[in-house]
C-alpha cells in the first residue's frame, strides 16, 4: 500500500526510550544493573500509594472516572485554584502533546531550548507546528536568546525548570525579566518535572503564585519525585480558558484508575518524598565529594539533578559534564 504521509510526520524521529532492566540483562546477560536512563526514582513507589491502588484492584471492570475528580480537588487545594485550573494528564506528556494539538498547525511556531526534553519537538511536529530549537548558553537556558527569538509566528514557548538533560535552573529574578518581554498571546510553558529536587532557594517555582498571569502554563509530574513513573500520571495549571480547550480534545479516559488512586495518595505521603529526596540529595553531595576528590570537572549546575546523565544524543554535554577534568 502507498501511505500518504505528510512530511512533517516523517521528520519525526522516534523517541527512544532507556531500555527496561530486564531487556538489558537478557542482551548482556549481567545482573544488578542501576539504571540511569529515564532519570527514574530509585527509592519509589510510595508505598501509601502500592496500598491504595492494590485496594483498588476489584473496581477495575468500571472505566475511569473521566474527570480525575478527586486528584484534580486535591491538586486544586494545595495550590489554591480552582478544578477549573487543573488538567491532569496520561504523564506531562500527555498534557505537552495537547498543548502541541490544541495551539499550533499551520506553520505556528513553538520555542524551545536545545537541548531540552525531546517530547517538546516531537509534539510540535506532530501537530504540524514549527519547533524553533533555540541553543543553551554554557548548560544554561538562554532567556535572552529566547524572548529575542520570538515572532509573530510564535504561539508557545517551552522552558524547563530545573532543565533536563543539564540540571541548570533560572531564578524568579531572571523569569520576571524574561516575561516582560514576551507578548500578551504567547504561552510559556514552565515544564517543572524536576523542581521538587531543586535546593536553590531562589529557583523560580510557577506553582508559588499561580495563575498570577495568564500567559504561563506550570506543568509537573508524579514521575520523578512521588516515583510514580510507571502509572504515567502528570498535570497542568493553567488559565481556565486554555484547560477548557485541552479538556475538548484529550481522549475522555486519558488517566487509569490505578493511576489515579496511586497519585492522590501519593499526594499524602510526605514521608515517602521527604525521605526519597534526602537520599538523592546524599547521593548527590556523595558523588560530588568523589569527583572532586579524584579531580574530575563537573558544572555546577550539577547539584540540582538527582540523575545527571547527559543523552548519548549530545555528547558534547556529556563531555562538559563528565569527562574533562
Ligand atoms: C523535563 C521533562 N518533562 C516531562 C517529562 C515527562 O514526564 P511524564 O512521565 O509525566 O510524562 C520528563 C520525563 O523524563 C522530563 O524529563
Amino acid at each position: 500500500m502507498k501511505l500518504n504521509v505528510p512530511d512533517y510526520i516523517m521528520s519525526i524521529k522516534p523517541y527512544e526510550p532507556g531500555k527496561p532492566i530486564d531487556a538489558l540483562e537478557r542482551e548482556y546477560g549481567i545482573k544488578n544493573i542501576v539504571k540511569l536512563a529515564s532519570n527514574e526514582n530509585p527509592v519509589g513507589p510510595s508505598p501509601l500509594a502500592v496500598k491504595a491502588m492494590a485496594d483498588h484492584l476489584a473496581t477495575m471492570n468500571r472505566y475511569p472516572d473521566g474527570s480525575v475528580f478527586r486528584l484534580t480537588d486535591k491538586l486544586a487545594d494545595r495550590f489554591k485554584v480552582g478544578h477549573e485550573n487543573v488538567i491532569v494528564g496520561n504523564g506531562s506528556d500527555d498534557i505537552i502533546a495537547l498543548l502541541a494539538h490544541a495551539f499550533l498547525g499551520s506553520g505556528r511556531e513553538a520555542l524551545m531550548p536545545l537541548p531540552s526534553f525531546l517530547m517538546y519537538e516531537i509534539s510540535v511536529k506532530t501537530s504540524g507546528g514549527v519547533p524553533v530549537m533555540i541553543p543553551l548558553k554554557g548548560l544554561s537556558i538562554d532567556l535572552d536568546a529566547l524572548a529575542q527569538a520570538v515572532t509573530e509566528k510564535t504561539a508557545m514557548i517551552f522552558l524547563t525548570n530545573p532543565n533536563n538533560p543539564t540540571g541548570s535552573y533560572f531564578t524568579t529574578e531572571e523569569f520576571n525579566v524574561f516575561m516582560l518581554q514576551i507578548p500578551a498571546d504567547v504561552m510559556v510553558i514552565v515544564d517543572e518535572a524536576y523542581i521538587e529536587f531543586a535546593r536553590e532557594p531562589d529557583i523560580f517555582n510557577s506553582l508559588k503564585n499561580p495563575l498570577s498571569d495568564s500567559r504561563i502554563i506550570s506543568l509537573r509530574t508524579f514521575s520523578k519525585a512521588y516515583g510514580l513513573a510507571g502509572f504515567r500520571v502528570g498535570y497542568g495549571v493553567m488559565d481556565a480558558q486554555i484547560a477548557s480547550i485541552l479538556h475538548r480534545i484529550r481522549q475522555p479516559f486519558n488517566v487509569n484508575s490505578l493511576a489515579q488512586v496511586a497519585a492522590t495518595a501519593a499526594l499524602d505521603d510526605h514521608e515517602f518524598l521527604e525521605s526519597g529526596l534526602r537520599t538523592m540529595h546524599q547521593g548527590i553531595d556523595e558523588l560530588a565529594k568523589d569527583l572532586s576528590e579524584m579531580g574530575i570537572y563537573f558544572e555546577e549546575t550539577f547539584p540540582c539533578f538527582f540523575s545527571p546523565l547527559i543523552p548519548l544524543q549530545y555528547p558534547e554535554y556529556q563531555l562538559k559534564m563528565f569527562l574533562f577534568s
